[in-house]
């Protein structure tokens, strides 16, 4: 093993980032009223070219305006091939309150844009002093994206967590889908005459979380944009949890429940792992590595394992 510790990611929760379009307003209190985690007022792709402007200036407004209680405010900023994400930073920084933690850079592709987005930041900050050092996170979108995902998961020490972004990952890919997310009707394997479906998304987020586990970033699985089929996205949800991902955007307000129950560790699920670490503690006792718990083997990795549902759960309670 390398002699190099795993950093931790940053240890807030992240299981539920309800978006909602800057230029909608009228739904900035709700979102703030809602049980996500995470709070991200777009600017980019679901404002209209038209729109851009007045949708900065309202979220620039909302961001001082509106009781955004304990959550993580965010606002995704437009990407770095439009004529507007400067103007989203500068104004973001110059005018809108401190309360903003987090803005989301959109469609990376090496780790030079955060580098560029981390100079541009870091010279308002200093200059305006602002206290509170601005967050990043990114979604991975692009065939260059998921080339270069180690790099730009290392590119920031600003960053904290990084989305699979299902619809543009797809289209730079060159896909043949238009669904955002979850199965695709023609990725099956066909055995005895049966289909089987597979994850078309599984690689990618399995690389996703791979570089962010490596760098200590949150990975994050983006939108599932069928909001009338819950147990599709609660499928989505629990292959994401599975892999290691610690949360999913929601597009519309119903699914914040569904994520919150997916990414918050059952209580069964915390129980089994207390026990776990209980046998090892019994076992370490007797001076053993390994041990039989309800029938499997469990040892050294299992206490690791069982801790990262432990700490999960507590942190997710800590926070209230
Ligand atoms: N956050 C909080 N509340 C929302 C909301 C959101 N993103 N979207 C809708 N609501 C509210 C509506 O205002 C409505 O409230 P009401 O019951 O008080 O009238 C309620 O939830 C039900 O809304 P509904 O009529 O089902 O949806 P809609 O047609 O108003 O909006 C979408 C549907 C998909 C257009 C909208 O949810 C949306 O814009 N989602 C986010 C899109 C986005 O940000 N995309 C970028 C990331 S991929
Ligand atoms: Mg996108």
């Amino acid at each position: 093993m390398s002699f190099r510790i795993q950093p931790a990611a940053p240890s807030r929760p992240n299981r539920c980032q309800l978006f909602g379009p800057g230029s909608r307003p009228a739904i900035f209190e709700k979102m703030a009223g809602s049980a996500a985690d995470v709070i991200n007022l777009d600017l980019e792709d679901s404002v209209a070219p038209t729109d851009k402007d007045s949708a900065r200036e309202n979220v620039v407004q909302a961001i001082g305006d509106i009781d955004w209680g304990t959550k993580t405010l965010s606002v995704r900023i437009n990407g770095l091939d439009t004529p507007y994400w400067y103007r989203d930073v500068v104004d973001l920084l110059e005018r809108a309150s401190d309360r903003l933690d987090q803005i989301m850079i959109p469609k990376v592709g090496c780790a030079g844009d955060l580098y560029a987005v981390d100079a541009l930041v870091s010279a308002i900050e200093a200059a305006k002093g602002r206290g509170k050092r601005l967050a990043f996170e990114v979604i991975i979108e692009s065939a260059a994206g998921i080339a270069h995902v180690e790099e730009i998961a290392s590119a920031s020490p600003r960053l904290q967590a990084m989305s699979l972004g299902a619809a543009d990952f797809a289209a730079s890919m060159g896909m043949q889908t238009t669904g955002i997310g979850g199965t695709q009707e023609d990725y099956y394997m066909l055995h005895d005459g049966q289909k089987h479906w597979s994850d078309p998304w599984h690689w990618a987020q399995a690389a996703i979380v791979a570089a962010c586990r490596t760098h200590g970033v949150l990975p994050v699985d983006g939108p599932f944009g069928d909001f009338s089929d819950d147990e599709g996205f609660r499928a989505q949800a629990l292959r994401s949890a599975t892999l290691g991902m610690v949360g999913k955007w929601a597009i519309h307000p119903k699914q914040v429940a569904l994520a919150n129950e997916v990414f918050t560790p059952s209580e069964a699920a915390v129980t089994e792992a207390r026990e776990i670490l209980a046998a090892m503690e019994e076992a370490k006792a007797k001076g053993e590595g390994a041990t039989v718990y309800k029938g499997r083997l469990v040892d050294i990795a299992s206490i690791k394992q069982a801790d990262v549902i432990v700490r999960q759960a507590e942190m997710i309670s800590n926070d209230g």
